[in-house]
């Protein structure tokens, strides 16, 4: 029997990738743990940040998990580098798409706009990412912190999610850009709403299909089929209450849904 493989996030947000995983390899056991403690992450300085994310993978580390996904890009951003020199099982991060993202554009002349937070925007992992990838200055970006705080709130309300997004783009001239890069996990429940907002040629991506490839890799994982209701995911948080455990699950419910 396999050990399980972690999930590790601020909040919710990492759901979005363990959905990934799900659909792929439903026969493997996975645990969630999000420090919900101190969500966000986005809006905090570097410092504290990164001694949270020590002490959450401490405690997954104690759960004896084979593997573990930082699902949350602020978290890989400050201390995936250092995990890794800690700590013997391979741990997997996450990486803003804007590579994939300014390929696709090259030959249009669109330009790519990327959503993260801004904690993940003041990263140098994140600007040497850009200044490798974007050759031509076509990368620009926003912090949507209020997305990640209504998030953990389940608060799904398109009207006003749909609005928010308007405010925040009313200043760009959308017909200049091409791709949408989500660059948090918590951002992809807000897929659908905002492509009722973008104009049509935009396209919407995220760095989970890169994340979940990296894993297989990593593990030597095939695809299986089976059922993946979410009852191979145990959930665990750094506040330990039993409510957000309930909450999760209803999260991952919604994602599977908002899939078919
Ligand atoms: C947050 O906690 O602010 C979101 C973190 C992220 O997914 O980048």
């Amino acid at each position: 029997m396999n050990k399980k493989i972690a999930f590790f996030d601020s909040g919710i947000g990492g759901l979005t990738v363990l959905h990934q995983a799900l659909q792929q390899f439903p026969e493997e056991k996975f645990l969630y743990y999000a420090d919900t403690l101190h969500v966000p992450y986005g809006t905090k300085s570097a410092d504290e940040v990164r001694g949270h994310i020590f002490d959450c993978v401490e405690a997954i580390v104690q759960e004896d998990v084979q593997a573990i996904v930082i699902a949350c890009n602020t978290a890989t951003s400050l201390a995936v580098k250092d995990l890794r020199a800690k700590y013997d099982i391979p741990i997997i991060g996450m990486e803003p798409a804007v590579k994939p993202a300014v390929e696709m554009n090259r030959n249009s002349g669109k330009r790519v706009l990327v959503f993260a937070t801004a904690l993940t925007l003041s990263q140098t992992k994140y600007n040497e990412l850009v200044s490798r990838v974007d050759d031509h200055h076509s990368v620009d970006s926003i912090a949507l912190p209020e997305l990640v705080e209504w998030c953990e709130q389940l608060d799904f309300d398109p009207g006003k999610i749909a609005d928010y997004f308007r405010f925040k783009l009313a200043d760009l001239d959308l017909h200049g850009y091409g791709t949408v890069v989500l660059g948090c996990t918590h951002y992809p429940f807000y897929t659908s709403i905002l492509r009722t907002v973008l104009p049509d040629h935009i396209q919407i991506i995220d760095g989970s299909t890169g994340t979940v490839n990296h894993l297989k890799q990593r593990l030597g994982l095939v695809a299986q089929h089976g059922d993946r209701t979410g009852k191979q995911v145990t959930f665990l948080s750094s506040s330990g209450r039993p409510e957000e455990q309930e909450k999760m699950y209803s999260a991952l419910q919604y994602l599977e849904m908002n899939s078919k």
